[in-house]
């Protein structure tokens, strides 16, 4: 008797599976993402128990030591400590982002470093010509490099390559290019995309090899994001930034092998990305007069401290209703706090326009820069500057109180590792020692957002 297929369905834009078709997806809020997935009869999760891959024997947890991993060097110190120490072999990592971030450009680097390290490496292409390849590694400056190219887009191919090659890396550039024959649906549909990684990685796992896969981001529901395989592989890195701006930052959503959430900071110049020296400076003015509406924030990301400007501007509104308008923060919190302002520091912005900024593009999530964007507002609203040489960290509360936010040393040292002598801060928590600690910055301690005033014009 024929095996039967199973069916369900799969939204492209996250992932989720539901038995039947729906209009909109309920876990993303995506309309029309949603489309049937065939789980074909060789493959898919029940491909993983294959024969000959050998019954393995339970055993101690206390026997197995993760030290044994060796890990393999990216070539960029950077990445390597977003990967959590260096390549894993063995693991699937994703690479995610916009069309144009810096992707391929990223991973041709990474495959010119690895054959620098003696590993075997297999770069498949399902997107670009050979010639497009050559031209871009001359501009990398890596056209000698020892890559192996494959531009091919059958899965089934690229396997027999990787059979006969038996490389150390593989790069998928990407995983909505390539297909397999197997499947009826078209290339960079929820099933293939779903299924070639699944292929792709049972190959890998079994030869100890690492993957690459590139994945790009996108909304239409034709073509699968690559979210629909976050959950299968090992690693999600995400680029973020725009690509108008230089820089590029490169995220890791998920890791199984080190923390998640760790950044790297990466620059797209004529000659490929490089990674950025003094990364956390990078947002930095570093003006010599003050100027009015801009304050200083110590951010973390990851295990990281940037040091980012906020700017607010504050007009009287001449026209219709009060303009609010935010980049790099949630508009959600700019109103919060533009409403905590007007209740506890006793200004009124309502017939203000508001505009807030941070600097180089960078989108920041965190409480702990509350306090600079009352701070920036207030500067603006009053016109005057913020002295110079002055931070701030803290969240703050419905109640106009400000809150401590976790790493306060590290970020305070790092302020002051940059010659900033003075940071407003909130009464430290029972406790907690950062205040004894010697950070080399004086603390300026406010309790509200009522008391910052007095320190800072
Ligand atoms: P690419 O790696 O092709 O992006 P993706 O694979 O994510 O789609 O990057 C393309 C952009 O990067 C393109 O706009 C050109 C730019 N670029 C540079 O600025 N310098 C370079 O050295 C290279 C190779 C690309
Ligand atoms: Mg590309």
């Amino acid at each position: 008797m024929p095996k039967k297929t199973k069916t369900v369905f799969v939204c492209s834009s996250c992932g989720e599976d539901y038995p039947r078709w729906y209009g909109r997806c309920e876990n993303c809020g995506e309309w029309d993402t949603i489309s049937e997935f065939r789980q074909p009869k060789k493959s898919g999760s029940s491909s993983l128990r294959v024969k000959g891959s050998g019954s393995r024997e339970a055993v101690k947890l206390s026997s197995c030591k993760p030290e044994r991993i060796k890990r393999r060097d990216t070539g960029f110190p950077e990445i390597d400590r977003v990967l959590g120490g260096g390549l894993v072999p063995g693991s699937a990592v994703l690479v995610g982002g916009n069309p144009g971030i810096g992707k391929s450009t990223l991973m041709l680097h990474l495959a010119s470093n690895f054959t620098r390290n003696e590993l075997c490496v297999l770069y498949v292409t399902g997107e670009e010509s050979l010639e497009q390849l050559s031209l871009r590694s001359k501009r990398l400056g890596i056209e000698n490099a020892a890559v192996n190219i494959l531009t091919e887009t059958s899965v089934e191919r690229v396997l027999d390559t990787m059979e006969q090659l038996k490389p150390d890396v593989i790069v998928v550039d990407s995983i909505q290019a390539v297909f397999s024959e197997e499947l009826e649906s078209a290339p960079g549909s929820v099933s293939q995309v779903r299924e070639c990684a699944a292929l792709l990685m049972r190959y890998t796992k079994q030869s100890q090899a690492a993957l690459f896969l590139v994945g790009h981001v996108t909304k239409e529901g034709a073509i699968a994001g690559p979210r629909v395989i976050e959950h299968m592989v090992d690693t999600v890195l995400y680029f973020e930034g725009d690509s108008t701006y230089q820089y590029r930052i490169l995220r890791a959503i998920k890791n199984r092998f080190g923390p998640s959430g760790e950044i790297a900071l990466l620059a797209m110049s004529d000659t490929g990305l490089s990674e950025v020296p003094n990364a956390s400076e990078f947002f930095l003015m570093h003006r010599d007069t003050p100027q009015v509406g801009t304050s200083v924030v110590p951010v973390l990301e990851g295990s990281r401290i940037l040091v980012v400007e906020l700017q607010a501007l504050v007009n009287p509104t001449h026209f219709g209703l009060p303009q609010r308008v935010a980049s790099g923060v949630n508009p959600k919190k700019l109103s919060l706090l533009i409403a905590v302002l007007e209740r506890y520091a006793g200004i009124s912005l309502g017939d203000h326009d508001i505009f807030f900024n941070i600097t180089g593009g960078l989108t920041v999530s965190e409480p702990a820069i509350d306090l600079g964007i009352a701070a920036a507002i207030l500067s603006s609203f009053r016109n005057v500057p913020i002295q110079n040489g002055i931070a701030f960290l803290g969240e703050i509360g419905l109640g106009g109180e400000i809150r401590p936010v976790n790493g306060m040393l590290p970020r305070l040292k790092e302020l002051a590792g940059m010659g900033f002598n003075r940071c407003v801060v909130p009464v430290p928590k029972r406790g907690s020692d950062w205040k004894e600690k010697k950070s080399g910055i004086e603390l300026i301690i406010c309790r509200s957002v009522n008391d910052i005033t007095d320190h800072i014009f």
